[in-house]
């Protein structure tokens, strides 16, 4: 009777335990995961620019170059972040770049209407923001005005930064200190132009785009300019479908997608003192982003065959109610365990989606939102965020490998969602990477990966988790929750084994 009972827990355990089962074929494939997947957003919101990348030129006390702090700096460079979007967002449609330009003491103010209704000095300008991105090696993907602007003025923004031969634009900037034009690429055209960016219909903003979009050329050094149109919100797929309709192709690079993942915009919970409900419901919201991605691709497919046209989800992350005590126009929240289980899902999702999504924009940057970094005066903190993007940096530029994953559930009350989320890629140098990510709040997953097409001798890898799902780093105890090594994979034959602990993200790489 003993040895029955035995039995028939053995086996129900090995039930529980072995619901996944991956299957690589680590020789296939042929889209390249684009570094820009892996982009940043940082606008004029609350201390995003000013006191998180910006703490003034004449700042003694935080170590930086021409105003910029260099701890920030350093660490963005170790995530070798691929593009920087700015100025905005909202803001960016009630941007005038010539306002941000010339001596700092004459530059006129602004009020920040969307974001605290706090006074803009504009110290940090157009001049400021491209030599910061060159400072942190990465390509600037200016967001410009077209809710509040004119053609003229985008365009002369065009021929400010880019322009090498002689124009008025060109000698404006010489005389503000820039001879060289910079490298700027990707340009946004409007900003979420159904909502702040103007409250358009989406046949009325391809009109406008299109008219933007005629002048927005000619005045690049190289002439290739990255036009991306302001996209959908969410699930509204019509707004896609007449974009793609009503644009000629050879006026449009890339379609813009955002998508948050919030609660109830009205009541969205705390960043840190959350339930497994509120938890469980995030990272529903977040695994939508499978759908959204397929939904609007398959949209561009029909009118785009070639897949010419990006899919550019230039604001995506977690949004919650503010912390306490901070202005509840500066978006400023924590960022736990639950948030890197929520970015390693996604950038799986945009790693699968390979061949469409080319771009992305994690929202954003310092101190908003689902920051990477968080400052408080000379103080600085990585975010288990950060840790999840500089863990997958192994993605950049790879080959993604195409995979079968049978994921078991992870049940929540009535509700269920994939326990396992995964993605894999093969380096230059052969090496395959594959990022797994265990969603359950609290079962261990053991996931089952048969690999074809190749033999590998050796795995390793590295995991990011933390004991509770509310856990965070604070400037008091930075290092709480940090990548380290990982001992729970083992390899026999075609077979790998791993053993994932509850909400943890795990990179393997395989030789
Ligand atoms: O990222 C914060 C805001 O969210 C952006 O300004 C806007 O584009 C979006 O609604």
């Amino acid at each position: 009777m003993r040895r029955t009972i035995l039995i028939i827990l053995a086996f129900a355990w090995s039930l529980a335990h072995s619901q996944n089962t991956i299957t690589l074929n680590a020789d296939g494939g042929k889209d390249k995961i684009s570094k820009h997947i892996y982009g940043h957003f940082s606008e004029h919101l609350g201390k995003c620019i000013y006191e998180g990348f910006y703490v003034g030129d004449n700042n003694t006390a935080i170590p930086n170059v021409k105003g910029v702090r260099t701890d920030v700096v350093e660490a963005l460079k170790k995530l070798k972040i691929p593009n920087l979007r700015w100025p905005g967002g909202c803001f960016a449609d009630t941007y005038h770049w010539k306002d941000g330009i010339g001596p700092k003491d004459k530059r006129p103010t602004i009020v920040n209407t969307w974001w605290g209704g706090v006074t803009e000095d504009n110290s940090f300008g157009t001049h400021d923001f491209l030599d910061m991105c060159e400072l942190l090696g990465t390509e600037p993907y200016l967001s410009g005005n077209v809710g509040s602007g004119t053609v003229q003025e985008l365009t002369d923004w065009v021929q400010y930064t880019t322009f090498a031969g002689k124009s008025p634009m060109s000698k404006l900037r010489a005389e503000n200190g820039r001879e060289k034009p910079w490298n700027v690429k990707y340009w946004g055209i409007g900003n979420e132009a159904w909502g702040c960016g103007g409250n358009m219909k989406a046949e009325y903003y391809a009109s406008i785009y299109k008219q933007y979009s005629t002048f927005l050329t000619g005045w690049s050094n190289d002439n290739k300019i990255f036009r991306i149109a302001s996209g959908a919100n969410s699930s509204d797929y019509n707004w896609t479908e007449v974009l793609m309709r009503d644009i000629p192709h050879n006026m449009l690079e890339g379609v813009a997608l955002h998508h948050y993942s919030v609660i109830d915009w009205n009541k969205k919970g705390s960043a840190t003192a959350f339930t497994e409900e509120q938890y469980f419901t995030i990272l529903k919201k977040a695994l939508l982003m499978e759908e959204l991605v397929s939904r609007h691709s398959t949209i561009m497919d029909r009118y785009d065959k070639q897949k010419r046209v990006a899919l550019v989800v230039d604001e995506w992350g977690g949004w919650y109610d503010v912390e306490p005590g901070s202005n509840p126009g500066f978006l400023f929240q924590q960022n736990t365990i639950r948030d890197a289980v929520l970015a390693g899902a996604t950038l799986n999702i945009f790693n699968n989606h390979a061949d469409r999504v080319r771009m992305a924009n994690l929202a954003q940057t310092v101190n908003v939102l689902q920051a990477v970094v968080l400052t408080d005066k000379e103080k600085m903190l990585l975010t288990p965020t950060y840790h999840v993007m500089e863990m997958y940096t192994v993605h950049h530029e790879a080959t993604m490998i195409p995979m079968e994953l049978k994921s078991g559930d992870y049940v929540f009350g009535t509700d269920k969602l994939q326990a396992i989320s995964a993605s894999a890629s093969r380096d230059a140098q052969g090496l395959v990477h594959i990022s797994l990510v265990n969603i359950d709040a609290s079962k261990v997953q053991e996931v089952t990966i048969d690999v074809r097409g190749a033999k590998f001798s050796s795995v390793t890898g590295r995991v990011l988790t933390s004991d509770k799902i509310q856990d965070y780093n604070t400037f008091d105890q930075p290092s709480k929750i940090k990548p380290v090594t990982f001992k729970d994979a083992s390899i026999s034959g075609n077979t790998l084994k791993v053993k994932l602990p509850p909400h943890s993200v795990v990179v393997l790489e395989a030789k």
